[in-house]
């Protein structure tokens, strides 16, 4: 898309950095805005790294082994994988004690809301105790929030289980399947970390003030709920459900791009091939065999979804992206779609935290500037 220039002339104090953002660049595109060494994200190659690991090298891995891979050399305390889950289990517990009393206020609110809620209640500290809490929290919240909203009560952590598992025990009430604690590992590894995409960014901004580590991921939080980020795989469920079956898949596409809608999982800021964490999660629900068609069907979907956007939208590369085969995991292991965005956060937290180490590590503050287009005095 070719963006038009200002209206107003930049000012002619400003360096080429600054001109480029403001006079091309209104969502930062292609601005480097810090260093890490946690992943990277080429987005013409369709490759993800993840300190040194490509994605689809870490597809079978537990969540407590990414945690490590992200927090080694940030946390002195970090050791091994078994040694954070064990970490984890026990603060989930802790987590669960602190939830208690203050689950009657989430009442009305909406799924990702509730965390909201919940999460900022943590005290903001930096120890290593807060990052392990602020992992350990997320399910034992996110579990309890999708069962109050229908009604029940909360499940006691098994601080013994990894935290995949426990996840699932906590939210169904009884120990998951062997093959949908995979899917959910694998889910939680593919999301983990990203590069700097808008609520690591904001996270980072966050810590680069001093506020502290819960301060840091609630504000990261409130930026992935947005459609535009993390809130986009309960809408892709609700598309195919209003598509409804094989027939109509075309035209309710068309008409959908007709009326300048967006499809939901398609698209990236930074990806202009396949997003290579949809064939992760393509591989995790095709492993689930779940016999409903659904996984069919929204291959269908997925096909004429691309050749249409290939179509209308032919100046702009636009294929699937993580949110779509998200969408279809979650479901296949129970979440229910109102909460698909908090099992996000579940994941992204390990990013998160491990962002905040670095940013402090780092100890720059991030203050950019803006360039004024406002009229001046006379
Ligand atoms: N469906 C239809 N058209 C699209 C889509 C889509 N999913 N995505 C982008 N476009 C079109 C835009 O309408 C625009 O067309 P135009 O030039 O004719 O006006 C063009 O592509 C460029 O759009 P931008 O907004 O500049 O693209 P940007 O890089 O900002 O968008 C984004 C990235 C926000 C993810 C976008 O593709 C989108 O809205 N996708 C749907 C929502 C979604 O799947 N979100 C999850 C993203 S993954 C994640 O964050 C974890």
């Amino acid at each position: 898309m070719n963006r038009p220039a200002p209206s107003v002339p930049v000012l002619a104090t400003q360096n080429s950095a600054k001109t480029l953002v403001a006079t091309g660049a209104p969502g930062l595109d292609d601005v480097v805005a810090a260093e890490t060494r946690l992943s990277h994200v080429d987005g013409a190659a369709g490759i993800l790294i993840v300190r040194g690991h490509h994605l689809h090298q870490m597809s079978d891995w537990r969540f407590e082994q990414v945690l490590e891979l992200l927090w080694r050399d940030l946390a002195p305390e970090v050791t091994s994988a078994g040694e954070i889950s064990a970490r984890l289990g026990r603060a989930r517990i802790r987590a669960f004690e602190i939830m208690q009393p203050l689950l009657p206020g989430i009442d009305g609110l909406t799924s990702v809301e509730a965390l909201r809620l919940l999460l900022s209640a943590l005290p903001d500290a930096e120890t290593f105790a807060h990052h392990i809490m602020a992992v350990a929290a997320v399910p034992v919240f996110a579990a309890a929030i999708a069962r109050r909203q229908k009604g029940m009560g909360p499940v006691l952590p098994d601080p013994q289980a990894g935290h995949a598992a426990d996840f699932l025990q906590m939210l169904h009430g009884a120990p998951a399947a062997a093959d949908q604690v995979r899917a959910l590992d694998t889910y939680l590894v593919t999301v983990a970390d990203h590069g700097l995409n808008a609520s690591t960014f904001a996270a980072r901004v966050i810590a680069s003030t001093k506020a502290g580590l819960f301060s840091s991921v609630v504000g990261a939080l409130c930026a992935l709920k947005g459609p535009l980020h993390g809130g986009a795989p309960g809408p892709v469920l609700d598309m195919l459900d209003a598509i409804g079956e094989e027939a109509q898949i075309k035209a309710w596409l068309a008409e959908a791009l007709d009326r300048g809608e967006r499809l939901m999982g398609f698209g990236h800021r930074i990806y202009r091939v396949r997003d290579p964490r949809a064939d992760v999660l393509k591989g995790a629900v095709g492993a689930l065999r779940d016999g409903s068609g659904r996984i069919a069907f929204a291959e269908k979907v997925e096909a004429a979804a691309l050749q249409q956007l290939k179509e209308k939208k032919p100046l702009r590369p636009l294929q699937t992206n993580v949110e779509f085969y998200t969408a279809l995991v979650l479901e296949a292991v129970g979440f229910p779609r109102d909460s698909f965005t908090n099992v996000f956060a579940a994941g992204r937290m390990a990013g998160w935290t491990a962002h905040v180490l670095e940013q402090e590590a780092t100890g720059r503050l991030i203050r950019p500037q803006s360039a004024y287009i406002g009229p001046m005095p006379v």
